[in-house]
């Protein structure tokens, strides 16, 4: 019996690897209506992220971001292009019953300044802050096409993978109601491949108007 178990686990193991070796799977926010590709590391933080179907690679589609973070997480943040630096970072933290979302960029591995080249829109279902977790949902343009002829033009390609990271802090940021607040570095990193062809949504617009 052990011995046919076993046999059993290698066999799944085997065929997950097949299938592409993402760390992500597809999720169905009943919430919103969004379906997400998402990501829940250690911490129970879980990054998720929606794309439109008419989404092309190397254009600078809009995408959904859902970030929901357990309450003890000072901030968390995701990054875009899989690193710290050169790539939009999506930073979230609680201010009392609101979350705010911060865009950065980081330059150097220092407290990263703000980033206008990615503008969010909070939607309203979806984000919230309850006695566990704080949730954000927002749109982000800018977010899946970043750089410039210098440091070279990166995009996010809706129908594959991709690698993300995160990082996040237990300490509170400095000025919680700022959303160009300082805040101290992180106790953790990590980087995942992020599954992004699960995640096309066909009616895209129209979840986001019902959201809004
Ligand atoms: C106060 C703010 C921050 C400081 C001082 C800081 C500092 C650093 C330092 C010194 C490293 C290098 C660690 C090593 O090589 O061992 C690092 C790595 C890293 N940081 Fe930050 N960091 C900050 C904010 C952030 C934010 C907001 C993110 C966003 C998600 C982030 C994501 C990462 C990642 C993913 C790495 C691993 C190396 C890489 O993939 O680029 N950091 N950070
Ligand atoms: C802070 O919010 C303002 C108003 O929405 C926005 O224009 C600005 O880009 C935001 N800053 C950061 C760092 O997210
Ligand atoms: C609190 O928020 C988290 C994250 O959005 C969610 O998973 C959880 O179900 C919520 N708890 C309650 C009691 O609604
Ligand atoms: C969705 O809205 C964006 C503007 O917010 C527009 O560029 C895009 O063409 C729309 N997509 C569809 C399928 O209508």
């Amino acid at each position: 019996m052990r011995g046919f178990l076993a046999t059993l686990g290698t066999v799944a193991a085997l065929a997950g690897s097949v299938l592409g070796q993402s760390d992500s799977t597809k999720y169905v926010d009943a919430e919103t209506g969004f379906t997400f590709s998402q990501y829940v590391n250690d911490k129970g933080i879980a990054f998720r992220v929606a794309v439109p179907a008419t989404a092309k690679a190397n254009d600078n589609y809009e995408a959904v971001v859902q970030i929901a973070v357990p309450i003890s997480v000072g901030w968390a943040g995701l990054a875009w292009g899989g690193s710290m630096t050169y790539n939009p970072l999506t930073i979230v933290w609680a201010n009392g019953k609101d979350v705010v979302v911060s865009s950065r960029m980081a330059y150097g591995y220092f407290v990263p300044p703000a980033y206008d080249g990615a503008v969010y829109k909070v939607l309203k279902t979806g984000t919230h802050v309850n006695a566990t977790h704080y949730q954000v949902t927002a749109t982000c343009v800018g977010c899946t096409l970043w750089g410039d002829t210098d440091t070279g033009i990166t995009a996010i390609d809706p129908t594959a993978q991709g690698t993300l990271a995160f990082a996040y802090a237990a300490a509170p940021v400095t000025a919680p109601a700022n959303n160009a607040s300082t805040f101290s570095i992180h106790d953790l990193i990590g980087h995942w491949i992020h599954d992004f062809s699960v995640a096309s949504n066909a009616d895209f617009n129209a979840t986001v108007a019902k959201n809004q």
